[in-house]
């Protein structure tokens, strides 16, 4: 689709300034409400239709709302990185439908995903459940053990696609991007990642040799809570037009609203995740010192089995964190029912923050053995550290937690 480069500048910068996407000189992209684009003259959409030119036709196939944006969030993917990556963006209706088209991208008929142990609950349902109809397998693996790793693949040749989430909803497990993708790639096996949790500011998949980065942009990025959308960065032109095939056929494109809405979120994306990564390393170590708290998993405390990884491939933490009280489910109930400032929801990664139980939620498709032996307890507790004062929110957890 046509594209409006923006050259590369700092992070910040590419995510405050928009292209000129049209003649009027509107400061800010508008958004094109149309399902249809007029033609030039009839030998111009001839001409397309035929594959011969790239010009706006129908918004399925592309739009100008989304195009620049999904451009932007490429060049976010890359910015900084000295290797040469020729990423590109798409943008998806959903989180959902960006990580189902990067998946079905990659597998045919015989093909078997080889999923990290807990992700996202609707990501592995789709993979071990909905893939099912289409003869496509899956197996799981926590791709920590390189050696058990090696004989998982070589004695099932048909894992084609490494599907990771690191860090990973809600432990905050990492995987060591660099020894997975060297591996991946000595058995030409393709890496997707979801980078919700991370977005490109902390971490950038693609300069570990990761073929696909896909996101949940209702999260972070739009950062706000106002609208569903994805988005899929690829490193190789053929990835990217297999994605948009996808994309065109399945049909789960990102409305020119969503896209506006993002957008706008994106400006602020810098600002919001240094606040966010401050507040949240303030409230982890608050709970960590904390005498009804059995556990906290948050990547800034050397607690973390993965703090040091995280510190070698990331660039700081997020503001995701998840706990576990002495008293198990019933203490934590307890506590979410005492919660009065913050918000109990599902989502995460809005400026305010958000409490939730993965058991019930995010993870209430995942089997109660295969979730507890992953860390994710009936008892435990998700929060989004939100971008609030911090001491709001500490002290609403201080009155929660006392009895
Ligand atoms: C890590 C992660 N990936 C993907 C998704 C799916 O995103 P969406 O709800 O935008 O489809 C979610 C949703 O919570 C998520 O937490």
């Amino acid at each position: 689709m046509l594209h409006s480069k923006l050259h590369s500048h700092h992070y910040q910068s590419i995510c405050v300034k928009d292209p000129a996407i049209e003649s009027n000189h509107a400061h800010i992209p508008p958004i094109y409400a149309t399902s249809t684009f007029t033609y030039e003259d009839l030998e111009a959409a001839f001409a397309f239709f035929r594959g011969e030119s790239d010009i706006y036709t129908y918004s399925r196939f592309g739009n100008p709302s989304t195009a620049f944006l999904a451009q932007k969030i490429a060049e976010l993917e890359v910015c900084g990185i000295s290797e040469p990556i020729e990423a590109r963006g798409l943008l998806f209706s959903s989180g959902m439908a960006a990580i189902s088209s990067a998946l079905i991208s990659q597998l045919k008929a015989g093909d078997t995903v080889l999923r990290q142990s807990i992700i996202y609950g609707a990501a592995s349902d789709l993979i071990d459940n909905d893939f099912k109809a289409f003869d496509i397998h899956s197996a799981t693996h926590n791709f920590k053990d390189l050696d058990h790793l090696e004989k998982t693949i070589k004695k099932n040749p048909t894992i084609k696609v490494f599907y990771l989430e690191t860090p990973a909803n809600p432990t905050l497990a990492c995987v060591d991007l660099n020894a997975i993708c060297d591996f991946a790639q000595q058995y030409g096996i393709k890496v997707i990642i979801d980078n919700t949790f991370a977005t490109s500011y902390v971490q950038q998949p693609l300069k570990f040799g990761v073929d696909i980065v896909v996101y949940s942009t209702t999260k972070f990025m739009n950062g706000h809570g106002t609208g569903i959308s994805g988005a899929v960065v690829t490193r190789s032109l053929d990835d990217h037009k297999k994605i948009y095939q996808l994309l065109k056929n399945l049909g789960g494109v990102c409305s020119p609203f969503e896209a506006y809405l993002l957008n706008n979120g994106l400006k602020t994306l810098p600002l919001r995740i240094r606040q966010h990564q401050y507040n949240a390393q303030l409230l982890a170590e608050y709970l960590a010192t904390h005498e009804k708290v059995k556990k906290v998993n948050f990547l800034g405390l050397p607690t973390h089995p993965d703090h040091l990884l995280a510190s070698e491939q990331m660039m700081g933490t997020t503001g995701m964190l998840s706990f576990e009280l002495k008293g198990g489910l019933e203490e934590g109930m307890k506590f979410q029912k005492k919660i009065k400032f913050c918000t109990l929801t599902a989502s995460l990664g809005t400026a305010d923050t958000l409490i939730t139980h993965p058991a019930s939620t995010s993870h209430a498709v995942v089997d109660r053995n295969e979730r507890i032996e992953n860390g994710i307890t009936d008892g435990l507790v998700r929060c989004s550290v939100g971008i609030e004062h911090i001491d709001d929110v500490l002290e609403d957890f201080e009155q929660a937690l006392t009895t």
